[in-house]
């Protein structure tokens, strides 16, 4: 069978199987999933790929090691300087002007947790001694509930606090043994960690600002599309949505922000962006 072709049955097969086990994953591209079905099939040493879905229908546990190695979970702290830097100059400034003196934030696809402290600290950093006159929530959402249980825990070895500056993290970290350290208290009180599907479920509404940054490199325009709308329906006015350093606002949702900074890939919302209302361009400027 031409190779194309037989691309298209095994992902068809892999898609069903995924399906009929309650996970869709129709939304990720199909290069991305093919290549997680090759490394698959590596690693479980078949000779042909077209073999993968019917022992993936055969091997219940081989659903979880699939869903495992698509969901991956590379993050660090402060990942992407420019875009921290930005953060620090651009956005929390004006963010500081708001009367109402309370911040909602939401890192989507947060994984491990340290894109969601690394927000926090900056944020710490920059209301200097105002923290008890605001009211902060960092909320941190992943559809792996292993990655979450380790957010929850705030505990990160020698390793993951690589390149994290001595000043932070004598401030913001407790030693546990002189390997391992763990998030200060005061911190982990902004932080609550959810498990949370933005694909199948609508956002949380009243952000002022949504980070979704390294997750949308994986999913096919429509589905990029849809969740920028989502994105769109939670952000409070003139709310800010946060992409990694390689995605690009798609042409449809792009008219409903204001480009920020392009280096750290910051959009604010237009106020005009108001009533969007679905997945479509259902409003009017
Ligand atoms: C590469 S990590 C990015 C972590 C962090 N945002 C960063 O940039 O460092 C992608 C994360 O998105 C999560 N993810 C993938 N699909 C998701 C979905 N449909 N809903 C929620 N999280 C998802 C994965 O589980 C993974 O933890």
């Amino acid at each position: 069978m031409e190779r194309n072709k037989l691309k298209n049955l095994v992902l068809y097969h892999l898609e069903r199987i995924l399906d009929e086990n309650g996970f869709d994953v129709r939304a990720y591209r199909p290069s991305f999933l093919m290549r997680h079905i090759e490394s698959r099939v590596k690693w479980l040493g078949m000779k042909r790929v077209e073999q993968y879905p019917l022992y993936l229908e055969s091997h219940s546990e081989e659903l979880q090691n699939f869903l495992d190695s698509i969901f991956i979970k590379v993050t660090s702290f402060f990942r992407d300087s420019t875009l921290f830097r930005d953060l620090e100059v651009l956005v929390f400034p004006e963010l500081l002007k708001k009367k109402g003196r309370y911040l909602r934030i939401w890192s989507a696809g947060c994984a491990t947790g340290q894109e969601a402290f690394s927000i926090g600290i900056l944020l710490w950093e920059a209301l200097k001694s105002a923290h008890n006159l605001w009211d902060v929530q960092i909320l941190g959402t992943d559809i792996n509930e292993k990655f979450l249980e380790k957010a929850r825990d705030a505990k990160y070895s020698f390793n993951e606090i690589e390149g994290v500056n001595p000043a932070i993290l004598e401030k913001f970290f407790k030693s546990i043994d002189g390997r391992n350290f763990e998030i200060k208290p005061f911190l982990k009180q902004w932080m609550k960690f959810d498990k949370h599907d933005f694909l199948k479920n609508e956002g949380f509404p009243g952000q002022d600002i949504i980070f979704c940054r390294n997750v949308l490199i994986y999913l096919n325009q429509d589905a990029q599309n849809n969740l920028v709308f989502k994105f769109v329906r939670s952000l409070s006015d003139s709310g800010y949505l946060i992409l990694g350093k390689s995605e690009i606002m798609l042409s449809e949702a792009a008219s409903l922000f204001t480009p920020v900074s392009f280096s750290g890939r910051i959009y604010r919302k237009r106020s005009a962006a108001k009533g969007v209302k679905s997945g479509k361009t259902s409003f009017s400027y």
